[in-house]
Order: structure tokens, then C-alpha cells, then sequence
């Protein structure tokens, strides 16, 4: 299917609109970099936006809203997260807060962390369309993971041609950088955190905030999707399992093993977006469920290492690693790296 380039008029931002609310997926133009938007609310659509970049892993995504209210609908701010708010909305700042639980947003959106990224971009053409989507808009920069962010219509059409539905054209990005991201999701001693430096300087911030803390080596994305504090399930987990017993909570792919204590199937058919899609309600039902009924450990089928695939054995494999407190005392806290 050929991507349609959109005019940024009254007629391009409502076709993107619809096509955004349908789960198709929409490049659009922000003062940063140009996004790669999806309707954070729609887990497939989410688990689209990982197969068009070709991310070897699900990093948590960011969600666009059109005013600090819409954004404040699905996270809880603090103090200092309004005043920041008030001071950088709508512009290039990105806040990581607690989510709330009412919040429709997917768990695949934030990588299945209990907070959720939230901006309001400044550029005028995107908080229109995020208005007119009517939903929170989950968008990382539209490139081949591992490319350039792309500042203008023509880069991503030259990436994603043929990919995604459609691009809106906003023109070129002034910024060129990514938004600064801000962590204040962490425990209340720790004080917000810069994860990632971007459009708003930190002295800026600083200003604001008093000192900055930089993330701890745990905390620090060490890669995509390498969060250590990414959701892990209390069970243990044990993969590409051909056989399951009745002490073992299954996530099944494509026709289940029979004898689980209990089943989750991620896709009967074998679809890798699909099974992208239920990925961490699946680890959430199995853990919840498994804890509940004194089951062993989670027991997951073989998922295959291509496409999506590729990031879900990454997810699996990092559930099914030693949790930090059995690592080897080489590796515990307040020693130095090797
Ligand atoms: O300027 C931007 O921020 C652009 C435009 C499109 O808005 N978007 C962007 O998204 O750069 P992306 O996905 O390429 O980068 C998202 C960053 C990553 O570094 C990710 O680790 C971090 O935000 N992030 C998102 N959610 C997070 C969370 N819940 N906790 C910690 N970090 C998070
Ligand atoms: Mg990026």
C-alpha cells in the first residue's frame, strides 16, 4: 500500500485524524523531530508502530497529547511536574509520571512500566491533529530503528514509504533534537531525573528543579528497551517450552500445549503483531493468575525470531533473567561497572 503524503490543511489533518482513530498509523510533523503516531489506546496499532520501525526491542513510547489537561487525564503530576508544565507547554519536554489507572493508554505503549511518558508538542499542525484524534497519540521518531530522526516529510517518506498509511506534511522541524525527557516517576527521595537531553537545556530545567540527579545505572536506558525496571513478573519464567505441566502458567503462540495450570494465548493463528499486542497483558493475567492459584512458574512456547518476534524474545528473555537481587555480587549495587 503507497503512503499518501497528506497537505497540512483543513482536509489533510482530518484524513489523519480518521485514519489515526481506524489504527492506521500517521507520520506527523512536531517542533522536534516528525513522530511516528499510532492511537495509544489500540494495542495492535502500538504493536504496528514497533514492526514499522523494525525495533529489535519495545522501548516505552512517548504520548502526545494537544494540552497539559488532556496529557494530566492519564498521569498523576506533582507540583513540580505542573510547574514544569506551565513553564515548557506546549514545547520540546517530556514527562515520566505514574499512570493512572483508569488511563486507556496500552501497556505496550509504555514497554509494560507502571508510568507513561506524556509531551504536548508546540508545532500548531500537530496539536490540531492530536486534537482532532480525540485520544492520546503514542508516537517515537519516524525512522528505521537505528536511523536518523527525520526532520522532514521527505526523510521519512524515503524510510517508510509503503509502511505506514500516511504522512502529514508540516513542513520542516525547527527544533531538529528530540524532546528533553524528565523522569519524576521515581521514589519520592530521588527527585527528578534527566534521562535523555534534548530541547529544553538542562540548565533551563535546572533552574527549575534544583540539581539534577542522573539515572542510576539501573535506570539508565542502556539501549532500546533496556530499562532495567521494565515490568518483570514475580514468577519465573522459563521459554521456548515444548512440553508445560500443571504446576506451569502457559503463554501459548499458535496451537496451545496441553496440561497448563493455567493458559494465555497470544495468538491461536500465530500472528506476530497480534501477539506483540497482548504481550503484557499476557504477563500480567499469567503472573496475577499464577500467583493466585500457587503455580511454579510462567512457561512460554517458542516465539519466532523474526520480525516482532524479534522484540518479544528480547522482552521474554529479560522477564526470565535473574532478578536483580540474585545477580552475582560483582553486579550488585554501588560497584562499578566492569
Ligand atoms: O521529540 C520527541 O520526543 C519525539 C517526537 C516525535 O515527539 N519522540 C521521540 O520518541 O523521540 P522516542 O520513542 O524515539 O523516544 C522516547 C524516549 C526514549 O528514550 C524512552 O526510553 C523514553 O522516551 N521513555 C518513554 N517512556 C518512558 C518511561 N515510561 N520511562 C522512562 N523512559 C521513557
Ligand atoms: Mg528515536
Amino acid at each position: 500500500m503507497p503512503t499518501e503524503l497528506l497537505a497540512a490543511d483543513e482536509a489533510g489533518i482530518a484524513r489523519a485524524a480518521s485514519l489515526l482513530r481506524e489504527g492506521a498509523l500517521v507520520a506527523f510533523g512536531t517542533e522536534t523531530v516528525y513522530g511516528l503516531g499510532a492511537d495509544a489506546t489500540d494495542a495492535r496499532a502500538v504493536a504496528a508502530v514497533f514492526a514499522a520501525k523494525g525495533r529489535p526491542a519495545f522501548n516505552p513510547l512517548i504520548c502526545h497529547y494537544p494540552s497539559a489537561d488532556a496529557a494530566f487525564a492519564d498521569v498523576m503530576p506533582g507540583d513540580l511536574a505542573r510547574r514544569l508544565a506551565e513553564r515548557f507547554w506546549p514545547g520540546p519536554l517530556t514527562l515520566v509520571l505514574p499512570r493512572r489507572s483508569a488511563s486507556p493508554v496500552v501497556p505496550l505503549a509504555a514497554a509494560g512500566l507502571p508510568s507513561l511518558a506524556v509531551r504536548v508538542p508546540a508545532h500548531p499542525l500537530a496539536r490540531k491533529l492530536l486534537a482532532a484524534a480525540g485520544r492520546p497519540i503514542a508516537a517515537p521518531s519516524a525512522n528505521r530503528s537505528g536511523r536518523v530522526s527525520p526532520t522532514t516529510a521527505a526523510h521519512v517518506l524515503a524510510e517508510l514509504d509503503g509502511l505506514i498509511a500516511a504522512i502529514l506534511d508540516c513542513g520542516p522541524a525547527i527544533v531538529g533534537l528530540e524532546s528533553t525527557v524528565i523522569d519524576l516517576a521515581g521514589p519520592p527521595h530521588a527527585g527528578p531525573r534527566l534521562l535523555r537531553p534534548g530541547g529544553v537545556t538542562s540548565e533551563a530545567i535546572r533552574a527549575m528543579c534544583g540539581p539534577l540527579a542522573a539515572p542510576t545505572r539501573d535506570e539508565a536506558p542502556r539501549g532500546p528497551g533496556m530499562l532495567a525496571s521494565h515490568y518483570a513478573p514475580r514468577l519465573p519464567l522459563r521459554r521456548d517450552a515444548g512440553s508445560v505441566s500443571v504446576d506451569e502458567a502457559l503463554l501459548a503462540f499458535g496451537p496451545p500445549l496441553r496440561g497448563a495450570g493455567a493458559l494465555f494465548q497470544l495468538s491461536g493463528s500465530g500472528d506476530l503483531t497480534e501477539a506483540a499486542a497482548r504481550l503484557f497483558a499476557g504477563l500480567h493475567t499469567l503472573d496475577a493468575d499464577g500467583v493466585r492459584l500457587g503455580l511454579a512458574r510462567i512457561a512460554a512456547m517458542p516465539i519466532p525470531r523474526h520480525g516482532l518476534g524479534q522484540a518479544i524474545n528480547d522482552r521474554l528473555r529479560r522477564a526470565a533473567a535473574p532478578r536483580p537481587e540474585e545477580d552475582p555480587p560483582s553486579l550488585r549495587q554501588g560497584d562499578q561497572p566492569p
